[in-house]
């Protein structure tokens, strides 16, 4: 007989539309895809607000039941992990809720609205001793894991430059009516939905920011959220760059892209080519510029668990091994540091982010100073 995973971990959900249905999704995927799953995720329960749509997601994803109280999946002794899809004003409440009843947490970024938000999640979350990841998914793209690799193996040298940069265009509509656009709800506009992205990757390969000098605007008439950010940053390790975030960059659809130049070479990536890396090489090869490497060996990070060299994969299987590496820390006890964003991670993201807002209405360069 083939042996199955070692057992399995009934799944609470919050949240059925983007990344409900994207988390979901990847569930689903794990327990054929990464065979054998190092626990099977069972799709107990799911929770939003309208309990028809609701009714209608639990049936398309294929969990056992819908309740329109995310409380009810709290009291679900059967739930093991908490996955938080909700809207940022619902990340702290449920998620502190379900930590302090035993289940371990995933909650989407950002962690909260701001850096006292976040960081009080974190606290409180971390207290109860389970396992807690921010869903900073683009830390599982393969490409990136790749860099990270050969950035902490030496590989460009010492570091000088990181680049960062995303940029969409859906906001470009004064019409449009979002929770996205509601400060209560989002806490910010392009700064906590996209800007906290890069300011994790930035972190994620290059370490952590000391100093940033940026400003944030609105240029959509009545917005109440910011519609685009820019920041010079400093790193720890001497470095520096920028990290820019936009929703209004018109024909940019969701280019997540950044780059980053060492003394012995660079590194570039963009999110609408997630399967490749450009890397140049500064040791005899400089006549011949970046090469692009298509990152689907079976060598290549996450790869053991897809198709043969050259079948690519697409954004939707990032969640996929985001997922299974929070079963698998659940699994054998390890820690979701450093290759996934911890609550301590998005805490951090959202220090940088108000720095960021706090040193545009200034307009001074402002220190960083990371609570523990
Ligand atoms: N990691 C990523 O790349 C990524 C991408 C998109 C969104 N996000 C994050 O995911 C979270 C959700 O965003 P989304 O795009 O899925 O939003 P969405 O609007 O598509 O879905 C929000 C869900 O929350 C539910 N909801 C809203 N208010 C509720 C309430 N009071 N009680 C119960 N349920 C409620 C809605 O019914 C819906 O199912 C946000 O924090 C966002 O920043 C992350």
């Amino acid at each position: 007989m083939v042996s199955k995973s070692a057992g399995e971990i009934g799944i609470g959900m919050l949240g059925y539309a983007f990344m409900g249905k994207a988390h979901s999704n990847a569930f689903k995927k794990i327990s054929y895809i990464t065979w054998p799953p190092p626990l099977e995720p069972r799709l107990v329960g799911i929770a939003g607000r309208d309990t028809e749509a609701v009714g209608e997601a639990a049936k398309r994803y294929g969990y056992e039941y819908a309740t329109g109280d995310w409380r009810e999946l709290i009291a679900d002794d059967r739930i093991g992990l908490f996955d938080n899809g909700g809207p940022n004003s619902l990340h702290a409440e449920p998620t502190i809720a379900a930590a302090q009843a035993g289940k371990h947490v995933i909650c989407e970024k950002p962690l909260g609205r701001d850096a006292n938000e976040s960081y009080d999640i974190w606290q409180a979350v971390a207290a109860t001793g389970v396992k807690h990841l921010c869903a900073f998914n683009y830390r599982f793209v393969p490409a990136v894991r790749l860099a990270r690799e050969m950035i902490e193996a030496g590989e460009l040298g010492e570091i000088r430059h990181f680049r960062g940069r995303y940029l969409q265009d859906w906001a470009d509509d004064p019409s449009l009516d979002t929770w996205r656009f509601d400060p209560d709800a989002a806490g910010s506009g392009a700064m906590g939905d996209i800007g906290t992205h890069v300011i994790d990757l930035a972190r994620f390969l290059n370490g952590e920011i000391k100093t940033v000098s940026g400003f944030v605007k609105t240029f959509v008439e009545g917005r109440k959220v910011d519609d685009a950010l820019e920041a010079a940053v400093e790193f720890d390790n001497g470095s520096v760059g920028t990290i820019e975030g936009t929703r209004l960059a018109l024909g940019r659809r969701n280019a997540f892209q950044w780059e980053i130049n060492g003394s012995k070479g660079s590194l570039a990536f963009d999110m609408e080519r997630l399967n490749e890396l450009q890397v140049f090489r500064a040791d005899g090869e400089r006549a011949r510029g970046f090469k692009t490497v298509l990152v689907s060996e079976t060598n290549h990070p996450f790869w053991e668990y897809w198709w043969p060299p050259g079948h690519i994969i697409g954004w939707g299987d990032t969640f996929v091994h985001e997922l299974h590496h929070v079963l698998k820390s659940i699994a054998d006890d390890t820690d979701i540091a450093p290759y996934g964003a911890t609550f301590e991670d998005g805490y951090r993201a959202a220090e940088v982010a108000d720095a960021i807002v706090r040193s545009g209405e200034t307009g001074q360069r402002e220190t960083i100073s990371y609570r523990t």
